[in-house]
């Protein structure tokens, strides 16, 4: 009698399952219906039975050409992907039409378990010594070709997590590319004002000069002198001072991104050095700004790279995704320490995120402006360090036009 059984399994996992019980049992299974057709067919004096797996478009086919004649015993396994109609209507009307014609047949649809308990020791009896080895074989080979796809699929994720570790990597080095031109640009102001305001003062000296060398000095030229003098040397000083703290900013925030040292600061202090390091950014933009809400007191001992980087990528992203560039907004960044751990809140008034989009903002390469340059990595990146490197959590609140609030805890800073 031919006899065709249905079985739903679900996933990969029943499979293997299903797979080592079938190897217990002496089981051939093949995921190819014509191919187990075939055998059962090559087998039937032997009256064996075989398993398959099978998405059901080939099994008329198969039978069909097998002979019929033959006794023949066929235990079907299908992946449970039936929810699709279609393909389930196909398999009906295939299982129709063989019982049709053949009469013999029939269907019957069993648990997965129900199969591995019921059919297999029936299966079992009707086995012969002389072909379980060969059904062995065939297991073993396909065992081992199920053993190289897992391996090659691993192979396969190591290889995308590098690439990601790499992008990573290339989009901190960028961050920091970034800042260099940024700051660059920025101290060409203040050095090439101070050049010309000492300039202006050396042709105001050799001017006096010349006065007293021709003997023709009045007291009101040295008044003069003496006001040009200040207020060429205030402009001197004053753009000095500013070139210098964007260099002690940059130098700090710059060397931390790369430098892996612990060292002790303030928080508050560093922060503000990141700000002042963005400034450039921020020129021409309505953005204040607050750090008010960060505890004087909290002093840190951490590498502070990674600090920057937290913030960095929030304030850019409020620059970017948050505001237009006429849009005036506030950023207001606070922490507190709370029992060794440190809490931080960092808030803008922006435009917000979409709630479907909350959810991946962390995922890597996940951006809403790809075509405005952006990678998607940036916010990744904060997750990895607030998570990785400070085993800490970040959370993110948001509203389309009532802006974000992202809740951060980080640990192992005091
Ligand atoms: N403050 C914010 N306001 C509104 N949307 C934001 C804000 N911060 C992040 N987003 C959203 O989260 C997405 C992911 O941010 P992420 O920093 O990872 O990538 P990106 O800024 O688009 O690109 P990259 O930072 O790599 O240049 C952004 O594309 C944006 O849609
Ligand atoms: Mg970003």
């Amino acid at each position: 009698m031919k006899k065709l059984v249905t079985v739903s399994i679900e996933g990969i996992e029943p499979l293997n399952i299903l797979r080592s019980k079938l190897y217990e049992a002496g089981l051939f299974l093949s995921n190819r219906s014509d191919i187990a057709v075939q055998i059962a067919s090559d087998f039937s004096t032997l009256g064996k039975c075989l398993l398959t797996i099978t998405k059901g478009f080939c099994i008329e086919v198969a039978l069909n050409n097998a002979d019929p004649a033959q006794d023949l015993q066929v235990v079907f396994i299908l992946e449970n992907r039936l929810e699709n109609l279609n393909q389930t209507a196909v398999m009906q009307s295939g299982f129709t039409k063989l019982i049709d014609k053949q009469g013999e047949i029939f269907i019957k649809r069993y648990r997965f378990a129900d199969a591995v308990n019921v059919d297999l020791e029936a299966l079992r009896r009707i086995l012969s010594n002389k072909t379980k080895e060969e059904l062995f074989d065939d297991l073993n080979r396909q065992n081992i070709q199920l053993q190289l796809e897992i391996e090659e699929r691993i192979t396969a994720e190591e290889a995308l997590h590098e690439t990601q570790r790499d992008l990573v990597a290339a989009e901190k080095l960028a961050a920091l590319g970034g800042l260099v031109a940024g700051i660059a640009h920025e101290i060409n102001t203040p050095v090439g004002i101070g050049v010309t305001a000492a300039s202006h003062l050396r042709e105001t000296i050799e001017g006096f000069a010349t006065l007293c060398a021709e003997g023709k000095l009045k007291r009101s030229d040295l008044d003069t002198l003496i006001s040009s003098v200040l207020e060429l040397n205030g402009i001197v000083e004053e753009n000095l001072r500013r070139a210098s703290s964007l260099i002690k900013s940059f130098k700090e925030v710059a060397v931390d991104q790369t430098a892996e040292d612990e060292r002790e600061f303030f928080l508050k202090q560093y922060v503000n050095q990141v700000v002042i390091s963005l400034s450039p950014n921020l020129r021409n933009r309505s953005i204040e700004i607050s750090l008010d809400g960060i505890d004087e007191s909290i002093l840190l001992k951490t590498t502070p790279g990674p600090i920057a980087q937290i913030f960095t990528n929030l304030i850019m992203n409020s620059l970017v995704h948050a505001f237009d560039q006429d849009q005036s907004g506030k950023i207001e960044i606070a922490a507190k320490h709370n029992s060794g751990v440190l809490e931080m809140t960092y808030s803008d008034t922006g435009k917000g995120i979409a709630s479907e989009n909350i959810e991946k903002i962390f995922n890597p390469f996940f951006t809403t402006k790809r075509s405005h340059g952006g990678s998607g990595l940036g916010m990744h990146l904060v997750y990895n360090i607030v998570t990785k490197k400070y085993l800490g959590q970040i959370k993110c609140e948001s509203e389309p036009n009532h802006g974000v609030v992202f809740h951060m805890s980080l640990h192992n800073v005091f």
